[in-house]
């Protein structure tokens, strides 16, 4: 059985953004914690479980799924046989109490240790935890990835700062691409981070350029053990922000 909770045995609030609470997942190997995480997955969620082939992947879904359903379990005051997730054209999951659609907004991320998850009573948000490390193919990705500006300034930086800068510009993109609920069949390279924030401010505002109306805030959510981001709507700018 479910016991609905804010704070439980492998998350823990990680901090508060606006009306925005985040979530830090431990997704460190545990087998009584993904046990326990099974029991409270649907049927249809166990099933996909049983489908990732790798045991990190199955992980990192299974204790990340049982902690997204404790968390809004205890802030919609249901139970967990009562909330069901739907899903939108690319992907983004949404929650249902007994069918019926909740503005309730959130968003989840994994990464090999970490998960994130991050949720608001509306407007819509996105989450993303990357954790940092020497990668081979890391010019090609920053090729892919950053815009004009932003390669520019990748380009002048050595070794670890740009490691850092990289992963700090990744997640901020991934987390703004999922705010808007496309995910990467946005281009990445077409929009470029606030200049203050790649400066190093944790917090600024954005429009992506094709979709100016809406106002986004980014907060750089960074550690040393990670690099993460949210990007949030903020809530006066909701009317008639469908097609932001
Ligand atoms: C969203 C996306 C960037 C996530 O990439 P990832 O490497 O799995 O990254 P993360 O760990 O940060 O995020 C995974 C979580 O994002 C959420 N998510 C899935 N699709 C999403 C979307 N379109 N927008 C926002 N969030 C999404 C899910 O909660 C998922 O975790 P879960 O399946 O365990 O619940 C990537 O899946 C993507 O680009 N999806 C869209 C692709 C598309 O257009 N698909 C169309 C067919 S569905």
């Amino acid at each position: 059985m479910l016991r609905s909770s804010a704070v439980g045995w492998w998350w823990r609030p990680f901090t508060e953004v606006a009306e925005a609470a985040v979530f830090l997942i431990d997704l460190a190997p545990d087998a009584a914690h993904e046990a326990r995480a099974l029991e409270w997955l649907s049927v249809t969620e166990r099933a996909r479980s049983r489908r990732f082939v790798h045991a990190g992947p199955r992980r990192r879904f299974t204790l990340c799924r049982g902690a997204l359903r404790a968390i809004l379990c205890h802030r919609l005051g249901c139970d967990s046989q009562r909330l069901t997730f739907g899903t939108s054209s690319h992907g983004k999951p949404f929650a249902r109490v007994d069918d019926m659609p909740e503005p309730i907004s959130f968003n989840v991320s994994h990464g090999r240790s970490h998960g994130l998850i991050a949720v608001a009573p509306r407007g819509r948000l996105g989450v993303d935890i990357e954790e940092r490390r020497a990668r081979e193919d890391l010019e090609d990705l920053a090729d892919a990835v950053l815009g004009p500006n932003e390669k520019r300034e990748f380009g002048l930086l050595r070794g670890d700062a740009r490691t850092q800068f990289f992963f700090r510009m990744w997640t901020l993109k991934e987390a703004l691409m999922k705010a808007l609920g496309l995910g990467f069949s946005l281009d990445p390279a077409e929009f470029e981070v606030p200049i203050a924030v790649r400066r190093g401010a944790t917090t600024g505002t954005f429009r992506f350029p094709d979709r100016p109306r809406v106002l986004w805030r980014v907060d750089d959510l960074g550690t040393e053990d990670f690099a993460a981001a949210l990007a949030l709507e903020p809530i006066p700018d909701r009317c008639g922000s469908s097609d932001g």
